[in-house]
Order: C-alpha cells, then structure tokens, then sequence
C-alpha cells in the first residue's frame, strides 16, 4: 500500500510498559509508532495508559488530598496549629486529580516528540503478517495502515466484574469510577480487600465515608507477609475501616440510590447490606479487545494473557508482549522494565528483569511496600532464614512526623546473612523500600546494611536498625 507508514518498531499501547519500550527503543535508533487510543475529556489522546488515567497517578492524587484533609482534621491540633470551620471542597480535590493527570498525559507526548517517537491516536489492530514484518491498522482520529518490522503489545488489562453486577461507574465502580464519585458516599461497599479496594477505600473514608470491605479470602493480605498483614489490619480497623473476611458474595440488586448485596459471612449466616455505592475490586483481567490477535496467529493462554516467554517473546517472529497483558504482577514498573528490556533485545542487546526484586507497594496510610519473599514462603520452601524487625515507634524522625505506626521487618539466610526479603508498614514505606530493592539487586548481606551510615534523624534509620535486629544488636531499641 503506498500509504502506509513504515517502521522499524510499532508499540501498540501507551501506558508504562508501551510508552516507556518506545522511548527506548528510540534511544537505540529505531524508527519507532506508538499507538494508543485513550482520550481525554474533549477527545485528545491521553496517552498513560490505566497507571496514568485511572489508577497509580490520579488515586495517589487522591490519597494525597484525602490525607491532608484527615491530618488538617485529626492531627494538625497536636501540632498546634488549630484550623477552625474545616470543610471538605470535593469538586476542587477532583478537579486537582484531573490536573495531575493532564500534566502526565502531556509529559508523555512531549517526551515523544523529544525522542521523535511518532504517535498514533485510535486503535492498533493486526492487518496482517507483511513481508519481513506486520501490517497494522490504526482506527480512530490518527487513522493509518502501519508497517512494523518488530512489534511490542502492551495493551494493559481492565477491571474484572462479578457476574451479574456490571460496572455502570455511577453505582457500581470499577477503580475507574472509583476515582470520580461526585458526592462522598455515607456508606461505601468495597468487593475485594487488595490493592485498589484498600487504597480506595482509604480514600473516601478519609473524607467521611463509612466503608466496608468484603474480603473473599478469610486471610487479609495473603501475599503480604504476615506479620506485616497482622500490623495493617490492626491499623486500619483502628481508623475505621470495616474488613470482614471470608465472605461469599450473593446477589447484588442495584437501585437508583445505591445497591444491595447479598453474602455470607466468615461464620455462614446471610447478610444483606446497603451501600451508596459499590466498587469492585477484585482483579484485573488482560485486554486483547480488538487486537486482532486471531489474524495472524498471536496466541492467548487459557486466561486471555498473551503466551510469552521469559524474554517476553510471543509465538509470532517478531512480536513481543509487556505488561499486565502478559504473566507476572500488574504493576507499572514491572511493565517499564519488561518494556525496556524487549526494546534492548530488539537491538541485539541483553536487556533483562529480575523478577525476584520488584518492590510492590500498596498506598494506605500507613503504607505497606516489600520486596523478595515473605516469612511465610520462606517457612513454605524450607529456607533457613534469620528475622529482624524494628518499630517506628523507636524511630526519632517518625516521632516528630508524629506517624510512628508499623515496623520494618528483615529476613535473612540463616547461613549466609543475604537480604531474603524485606517488609515495611508504616510511613513513607514506598519510599524506604528503594534501599531494600537495591541492597538485594547487590545481593547484601543484613550485615551490609547495618554497617552503612544513615542519615540522622530520617526514617531510613528504622531499615538500619531492622538489619542490626537481624543479629539481635538494635541500637535504639
Ligand atoms: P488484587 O488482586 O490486588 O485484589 C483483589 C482482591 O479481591 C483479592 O484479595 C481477592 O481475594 C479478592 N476477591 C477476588 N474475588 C472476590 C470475590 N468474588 N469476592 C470477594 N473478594 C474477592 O486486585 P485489585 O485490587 O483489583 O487490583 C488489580 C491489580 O492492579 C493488582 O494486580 C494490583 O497489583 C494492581 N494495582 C497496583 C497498585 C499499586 O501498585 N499500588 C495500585 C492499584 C492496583
């Protein structure tokens, strides 16, 4: 076709694992599309995919406000500043929300201009196998036919609904709708106590709603460690937050105002209870909608997710796959260095992703992040493992925060002293695990990081203190 646009990489997607394997694949002097179809409120792209639009950016907005909003109501008096007639201005919180997503949004398509990755704003859908490549067909405002010598799906997933409860984001929530609710609900129901229902859920109770979750697992928190999950759920049945456990969830009836849902609880007896609003939040499947993934063979798994290998290579010469579209953790940061990675191996380079030191952090207040195992698949392998823990409580810089809630928790090899794994709840968790994640990147010992200076007063010494508890020799404790 004389028409069609020529490239040597078409990434389809644009949300962290896409966006980001097209600007590296730039770097490396490939003639690079990206494709996205996300539009903004007037119909400009809004390229970022769901971290950008509707999940990372805008619910840490929102968990910022929210946490301003309880601090200037519940702690600022300790501090001694007294703020008199506070009122909650909701438009205004959400308005900021939207202005934080836009800069994002505009970041990324300055960053395309700036490394001359040319983009695409509809739907990307395979033609065709081309000679020495694919066709593409771009549907939407940037209509076009594409060529690609290598392609690199990163398509993202979407929010998974209960049969018979289909998200209408008006009642019924998606973390889409979630993100958005006009008027703070008087009783928010949450289905799913994982990531987004916890930070979610955070979110509106911290601006006045009496929130609820419903947990099918009768553990809370089953992929956190333990006694990191025991800590959390301790805190935030103290700030309010109803968690109940091992629930069945029944019929679910929506009404014009709200919704009722039918379960059972943990002890077997019928429940039935009112919610002003619902939001499901119980996993994520991937998205292939309209990928055209049949047309030239790209294979799915029983799931949906595409089928690749360890080097995110699909069935198809030349096609790759990152991101929650593929196995592994839906975090953005797992598909920004999968997206890397493919685009260094197009290049004939070694790009690679340690699987075992992605950090993981769940926004709550306080905050839970970890990296490597937890004490409880350590016990499972057999590992011989040594622990220390150390609390905020003992830890001057969170005294004067006045946030001294959680612990920091270390597990080392019996033997060797290398760093297993490492489990923060408390404050600014999702910035101390950085130093964990490196430390087990250098494969440290807990050693290593007892014998390293920190900064005095700063949270950072609680990591230091966890590592000397490791050999039973806290300082401050
Ligand atoms: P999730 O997998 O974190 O949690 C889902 C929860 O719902 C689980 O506890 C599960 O046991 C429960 N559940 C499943 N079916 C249920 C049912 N029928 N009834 C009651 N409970 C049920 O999924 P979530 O929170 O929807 O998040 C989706 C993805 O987005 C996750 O993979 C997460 O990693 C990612 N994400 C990451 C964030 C972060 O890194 N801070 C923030 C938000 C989302």
């Amino acid at each position: 076709m004389s028409d069609t646009k020529n490239f040597d990489v078409v990434v389809i997607g644009g949300g962290p694992g896409g966006y980001i394997a097209a600007i590296r694949a730039a770097q490396l002097g490939f003639s690079v599309a990206c494709v996205d179809e996300w539009s903004n409120a007037k119909g400009g792209p809004a390229p970022g995919g769901t971290c950008t639009n509707v999940g990372c950016i805008p619910s840490k907005a929102l968990l910022q406000s929210s946490e301003h909003f309880e601090h200037a109501g519940h702690s600022f008096a300790e501090h001694g500043i007294d703020v008199a007639g506070l009122t909650l201005n909701l438009p205004q919180m959400l308005k900021r929300k939207d202005q934080v997503v836009k800069q994002n949004n505009e970041g990324i398509l300055y960053l395309f201009k700036k490394n001359k990755v040319t983009f695409f704003h509809g739907r990307a859908t395979f033609a065709g196998a081309a000679e020495g490549g694919y066709t593409l067909s771009v549907t939407g405002p940037g209509a076009a036919t594409l060529s690609a010598k290598h392609v690199i799906v990163a398509t993202g997933s979407n929010a998974r609904e209960l049969p018979g409860a289909p998200f209408d984001e008006k009642i019924i929530l998606s973390n889409t709708g979630a993100l958005a609710i006009d008027a703070v609900p008087g009783k928010l129901g949450v289905i799913g106590a994982g990531v987004i229902g916890l930070e979610m859920g955070s979110v509106w109770r911290r601006v006045g709603a009496d929130v609820t979750v419903l947990e099918g697992l009768p553990t809370f928190l089953g992929a956190v460690d333990e006694q990191i999950a025991k800590e959390a759920h301790k805190l935030f049945t103290k700030q309010g937050l109803k968690i109940s456990l091992g629930v069945k969830i029944g019929t679910i009836t929506k009404h014009d105002n709200g919704v009722t849902v039918e379960y059972t609880d943990a002890a077997g007896a019928a429940q039935k209870a009112e919610y002003d609003r619902l939001i499901i939040s119980i996993g994520r499947v991937p998205n292939t909608i309209g990928l055209g993934a049949e047309v030239v063979g790209l294979a799915l798994d029983e799931r949906g997710f595409i089928n690749v290998d360890g080097e995110c290579k699909t069935n198809l010469p030349n096609v790759w796959a990152v991101g929650d579209v593929v196995r592994g953790p839906m975090l953005a940061h797992k598909a920004e260095e999968e997206g890397v990675a493919v685009a260094e191996r197009i290049a004939g380079q070694h790009g690679h992703v340690n699987f075992n030191t992605i950090p993981w952090v769940i926004y709550t207040s306080p905050e839970i992040a970890w990296v490597g195992q937890t004490e409880q698949q350590l016990k499972a392998a057999g590992i011989a493992y040594k622990a220390g823990t150390f609390p905020f409580l003992a830890n001057g810089r969170a005294r004067a925060l006045g946030d001294t809630s959680g612990m920091v928790k270390f597990l080392a090899d019996a033997t060797t002293d290398e760093i297993l794994g490492v489990h923060i709840v408390g404050p600014m968790a999702s910035e101390l695990i950085s130093e964990a994640v490196v430390a087990m990147e250098f494969r440290a010992s807990s050693e290593d990081i007892a014998r390293i200076c920190h900064a005095h007063p700063s949270l950072s010494e609680a990591t230091k203190e966890a590592a000397l508890a490791v050999d039973k020799r806290s300082l401050n404790f």
